[in-house]
């Protein structure tokens, strides 16, 4: 089971954070596949492709599964991450915020990063998501069989293993955000 923590709110401001995020890198599974020749033989590959093609049996159009990813250093400071890592007591490897439109899916997958093997070697791996916006009707987020729905602003989950499978979904009006940090303790 996934484990709610204590609320960040206090400690970072989620709201500047959002504020100032910038633009996103789009993440364009049909154009990241169309673009497989030029993808390292690497685990992400192997991701992809197993993505690509349960997506593509389940009958969804691929053309629709898209998200926008915000990286610290770029689009938010990296105090952010060392805030998160003191607050959670690990140690940062890295994190993104992700953003979901209105009517999109992120369907079942898990996260794969071609350092894991590298990072397991410092430590336990360790993944967390911290709800940084206000609730919003219609943003969902799965991880294995457990719903999270309507946390309150900040709100940090723990996840049950770092590579958990998860997917998020957006049948509202807004955008959903969410900071996902992998640590070690
Ligand atoms: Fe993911």
């Amino acid at each position: 089971m996934a484990k709610v923590l204590e609320n960040t709110l206090s400690t970072i401001d989620w709201n500047d954070v959002l504020s100032n995020l910038g633009e996103g890198d789009k993440r364009d599974v049909a154009k990241i596949w169309d673009n497989k020749a030029s993808l390292p033989d690497t685990p992400s590959y192997n991701a992809y492709k197993e993505v690509f093609e349960r997506c593509e049996k389940a009958g969804y159009r691929i053309s629709d599964i898209y998200w926008y990813d915000y990286f610290s250093g770029k689009n938010y400071p990296e105090s952010v991450d060392n805030k998160f890592a003191k607050f959670t007591e690990s140690t940062f490897l890295r994190s993104w915020i992700s953003r979901v439109d209105p009517g999109r899916n992120v369907p079942y997958h898990w996260d794969v990063d071609d350092r894991a093997d590298e990072w397991k070697e410092l430590g336990e791996l360790i993944r967390f998501t911290c709800f940084i916006d206000a609730p919003k009707w219609g943003s969902a987020f799965i991880i294995e069989d457990e719903l999270f729905y309507g946390l309150e602003q900040g709100t940090i989950v723990e996840w049950n293993s770092w590579d958990s499978y998860h997917a998020a979904t957006v049948a509202g009006k807004e955008p959903q955000y969410l900071y996902h940090f992998l640590g070690y303790v």
